[in-house]
């Protein structure tokens, strides 16, 4: 693909890929920085196999092909990962994101209908009135270092349970993020244990893991009583009223598993992006002024925000090329269900595969220039292949949340960059770290500045 050079702009530091990895180097790397650990064989060789003790393996997929096979010619062959399970468990119980099968099948559906074209535009008024309620936040904090990433982590918060459940979620927000990034931080972290334990034997985390799904839950069902005094009234059904319909309310059910889940996937993952695209845009003053031009003219008010969308075109290439650079979801992993063959190699059964996102984003084969941050590549010139540019998955378990996300990030974007100038308090450069999510090694501050007109 080629890049279109007009926007070419820096490479932002990142860690270099492995030379060597064995599975306690890979697998231990997850609690610590996974970007390190995946090997640089990954660029050239179609699959990479480690293998493990007792004689299962990993393979690590890192091809379009690869990519293709696992998740959309034979996804019937690919499960979710025990592992996963275990650290995401704890919050996303027998929610979408880790159900399979049949189970899976009936709650996608169930989904679906609040994640249509048509529904956008109404999640939309929420994203732009909670985009509009950060800036004035900021403004209010102007003349101090600002931390963007709890900002956007609040920020994405109240998106995510305004627009999917017309919520407020007030005082709880704090103890969502709270409770939130503290278990992503740390105890959802998948161990060497969770990778290679048997399904369902417990690992030394298991009891305070257990411990916290019941904190957690305590606070979904408060979300959930919160929302049901509210009642419907006139507002539009929203997801609260499908997923009622669907699975009913009753205290063990999947009700709080389903909206667990959406408030942490719809809002992490959104979060990252825009904390990552504000570092990436502190270094480009140019590119900052370009987007608030394109913003100025365009209404995004409540009323606005969904037709303005379109408009936003280099809002929505620096949000995809920030996908690029800092995919939320660095790696997409499954357990082999059945023995089979991809790109030639042999996956038996039980076989842990990888496709590691941040790899294929970054393979000099796909993409020109791939360490520089350069959101012309995707203003001009075709689309990238959807199996070298998969920050939202691909194939049937494709992220739900998609549009919603972008739309999102866009929005945020442009909002913020019509409103402030933003660049680094400081020199220290800023890391990527991936464990369950992908985080910045430090909390950068930025000096933010009052846009005149
Ligand atoms: C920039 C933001 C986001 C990114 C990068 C992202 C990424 C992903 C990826 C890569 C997957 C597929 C994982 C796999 O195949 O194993 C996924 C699935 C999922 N995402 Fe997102 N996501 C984002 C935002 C959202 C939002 C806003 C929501 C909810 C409103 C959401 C809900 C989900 C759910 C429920 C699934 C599971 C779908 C299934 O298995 O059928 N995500 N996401």
């Amino acid at each position: 693909m080629t890049a279109s050079g007009t926007l070419a702009r820096h490479a932002p530091p990142v860690p270099a890929l492995a030379e060597r990895v064995g599975w306690l180097k890979l697998l231990g790397a997850f609690r610590r920085n996974t970007l390190e650990a995946f090997p640089r064989a990954c660029l050239d060789e179609p699959a990479v196999t480690i293998p493990l003790p007792g004689g299962g393996r990993i393979v690590l997929l890192a091809t379009p092909a690869g990519a293709r096979h696992v998740l959309l010619s034979a996804t019937e062959d690919f499960t979710r990962l025990p592992a996963g399970r275990r650290a995401i468990g704890p919050i996303a119980g027998n929610g979408l994101v880790l159900a399979d099968g049949e189970a899976w099948r009936h709650q996608r559906r169930v989904l679906a209908p609040a994640f249509t074209p048509r529904t956008l535009p109404l999640m939309l008024r929420f994203v732009a009135r909670s985009a509009e309620e950060s800036c004035r936040r900021l403004e209010g904090g102007l003349g101090a270092p600002a931390d963007l990433r709890s900002e956007m982590q609040r920020t994405a918060l109240d998106i995510a349970t305004t627009s999917m459940f017309s919520l407020e979620t007030g005082p709880l927000g704090a103890e969502i993020r709270s409770l939130v990034s503290g278990y992503l931080d740390r105890l959802g972290r998948p161990t060497v244990a969770d990778f290679l334990l048997p399904p369902g034997w417990p690992t030394p985390s298991s009891p305070r893991r257990a411990l916290f799904r019941r904190r957690w839950l305590a606070v979904v069902r408060a979300v959930l009583a919160a929302r049901r005094e509210q009642g419907s009234g006139s507002a539009a059904r929203d997801l609260f009223d499908l997923l009622i319909e669907a699975h009913g309310d009753s205290p063990g059910g999947l009700l709080a598993d389903e909206v667990g889940t959406l408030i942490v996937a719809g809002h992490e993952t959104t979060a990252s992006t825009l904390f990552w695209a504000c570092t990436l845009l502190a270094r480009e003053p140019g590119l900052q002024d370009a987007l608030a031009a394109e913003a100025a003219g365009l209404d995004l008010s409540e009323e606005g925000a969904s037709a303005s969308l379109p408009r936003l075109r280099l809002a929505r290439a620096v949000t995809q090329e920030t996908l690029r650079l800092y995919p939320p979801v660095y790696v997409i992993a499954r357990r082999a269900a059945r023995a089979s063959t991809v790109e030639g190699t042999a996956i038996p059964a039980g076989s842990i595969v990888m496709i590691p996102t941040w790899v294929l984003h970054r393979n000099p084969r796909w993409w020109d220039r791939p360490e520089t941050f350069d959101p012309g590549r995707f203003l001009d010139g075709p689309e990238p292949d959807r199996f070298v540019y998969l920050p939202f998955g691909a194939g049937p378990r494709i992220c739900i949340g998609a549009q919603l996300a972008q739309a999102e990030a866009i929005l945020v974007l442009a909002r913020l960059m019509r409103g402030f100038r933003l660049s680094l308090a400081g020199d220290r450069p800023v890391l990527p770290v991936a464990t369950t999510v992908m985080r910045p090694d430090h909390v950068p501050r930025f000096h933010l500045a009052r846009r005149a007109g």
